[in-house]
């Protein structure tokens, strides 16, 4: 390992999933432009998300990251953003109020665009395309044209995660997510649901609780908390040259970030040691996150967090575990054994989407319900065996009243997948599976609790 870094340091190490752009004058001239455009987000801020995960990584915080799969040009609207985002706080909500603690708002919005892909190309009867690796990179369509990597595509990129933030931060500071609208966030379709109606009683107890509050004293204007919150972005660190164009240094800290969010997570078919999405992770002062499939290894985790954490500094890194339902039992223990063993800070969290993706017999690529929240049952189960925090979930889930993972309390059929099969990408939970989801960590966060003050 050498010691030197710099942003484009990665360009010395083997890069995997990274697309072949025929035009490398176009591409460089995209990348200057994009590295003289204005940053996304404020170092400030990364360092502020990267002290509330040190809170979940000490076990007083839970951390909620989710969103599309990719995001799409095409599907790029206010009232997806808007609906995607209410859905979170309505998680954000159930979650809060069942673990007792402060819940960390990280999407996967506003940049997620770049796909790894299993195989580079793809067939269809005698025709062989490049695969497609998100909107970013090229188009969805299997034709020539679209499938061939295009660089001006980033910059269309750039511009949608910019537009996309600030509506966030819109909402997010601008009183739609004001506590005193728990119940406006309903959307429409989950009204009659079981979801909907546990939400709502929910909501009364919060509206009670507000009310009670103000009697005594307590408004907006003395908390701001109740009107406003906290939203961070994230997404996959995967084309670096991108990256490496919105990396600018600090003058506060004299630190190098990544500004195109405020969390960038290493995918799972990129985290090789020498690689370099690993280089380039391991300069850039951004909260990080881990994907960890059921290959990782006790050794390989530790080495990762020596390379990207040397000061093993709490809040830094993530580790999202995406064994499958099950594997968890057998594969986690062995990371998070390793960790505690080695003194190692790291926010254990659970992605209980990418371990389970089935194909049906009717071609579709989708994720029986049962299985994530299986998922989510045994990393809970797991953690609260080895004495750890189950620190935080990270999902692919909408707003949008898809039907693209089977089952839940809708009871969503293979036959029926093909109904409002929208994602461009893997299946995402639709909103009242992201509630009931919600429903379940809450009641096992309380357990968690529970444990903790029984055992103190
Ligand atoms: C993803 O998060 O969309 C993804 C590709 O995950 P993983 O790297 O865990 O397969
Ligand atoms: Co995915």
């Amino acid at each position: 390992m050498t010691e030197h870094w710099h942003p484009a340091s990665w360009r010395e190490r083997p890069a995997r999933q990274m697309p072949v752009y025929p035009d490398k004058r176009a591409l460089e001239q995209v990348e200057r432009t994009l590295a003289s455009y204005p940053p996304l987000v404020f170092a400030g801020e990364c360092r502020a998300l990267e002290q509330k995960l040190a809170e979940v990584s000490a076990g007083r915080a839970f951390l909620l990251q989710g969103g599309d799969c990719a995001e799409a040009f095409a599907d790029f609207s206010a009232d997806k953003i808007r609906d995607t985002l209410r859905v979170l706080l309505q998680m954000a909500v159930v979650l809060t109020f069942g673990a007792g603690m402060p819940i960390v708002k990280v999407g996967r919005m506003a940049g997620q665009f770049a796909k790894p892909r299993s195989s580079p190309t793809e067939v269809s009867g005698e025709v062989e395309l490049p695969s497609y690796r998100g909107d970013i990179v090229n188009g969805l369509e299997f034709e020539p044209q679209a499938r061939t990597p295009d660089p001006a595509r980033q910059i269309r990129a750039y511009t949608q995660a910019a537009a996309t933030l600030n509506l966030l931060r819109a909402f997010t500071e601008g009183g739609y997510a004001s506590l005193t609208r728990v119940h406006q966030w309903t959307l429409g379709f989950l009204d009659r649901s079981p979801q909907g109606e546990r939400y709502r009683d929910l909501a009364d107890r919060i509206t009670e609780a507000l009310e009670f509050m103000q009697a005594c004293g307590v408004t907006a204007l003395s908390t701001p908390e109740i009107e406003r919150t906290t939203f961070y972005t994230s997404h996959e660190c995967l084309l670096l040259g991108f990256e490496e164009a919105l990396t600018r240094i600090d003058s506060t800290s004299g630190l190098w970030y990544d500004t195109s969010a405020h969390m960038l997570w290493i995918g799972d078919r990129t985290r090789q040691p020498d690689g370099a999405h690993v280089e380039f992770c391991r300069g850039i002062a951004n909260p990080l996150g881990i994907k960890a499939g059921p290959s990782m290894t006790a050794d390989e985790l530790l080495r990762l967090l020596d390379i990207l954490n040397p000061g093993n500094t709490p809040g830094r890194i993530t580790v999202i575990a995406r064994m499958g339902a099950d594997r968890v039992e057998t594969h986690l223990p062995p990371l998070v054994r390793a960790v505690r063993r080695e003194g190692r800070n790291v926010v254990w969290s659970c992605d209980p989407m990418h371990g389970n993706t089935v194909k049906t017999s009717n071609g579709y690529k989708t994720r029986p319900f049962d299985r994530i929240l299986g998922e989510v049952r045994s990393f809970f189960a797991v953690h609260r065996a080895e004495g750890t925090h189950a620190g935080g979930i990270h999902i692919e889930m909408t707003g949008q009243d898809v039907t693209e993972c089977t089952g839940g309390a809708q009871a969503i059929t293979e036959a029926r997948l093909s109904d409002r099969y929208h994602t461009h990408c893997d299946p995402r939970l639709n909103a009242q599976q992201s509630l009931e989801l919600a429903f379940l960590m809450a009641e096992a966060l309380k357990e968690e609790r529970a444990a903790l003050r029984a055992a103190s």
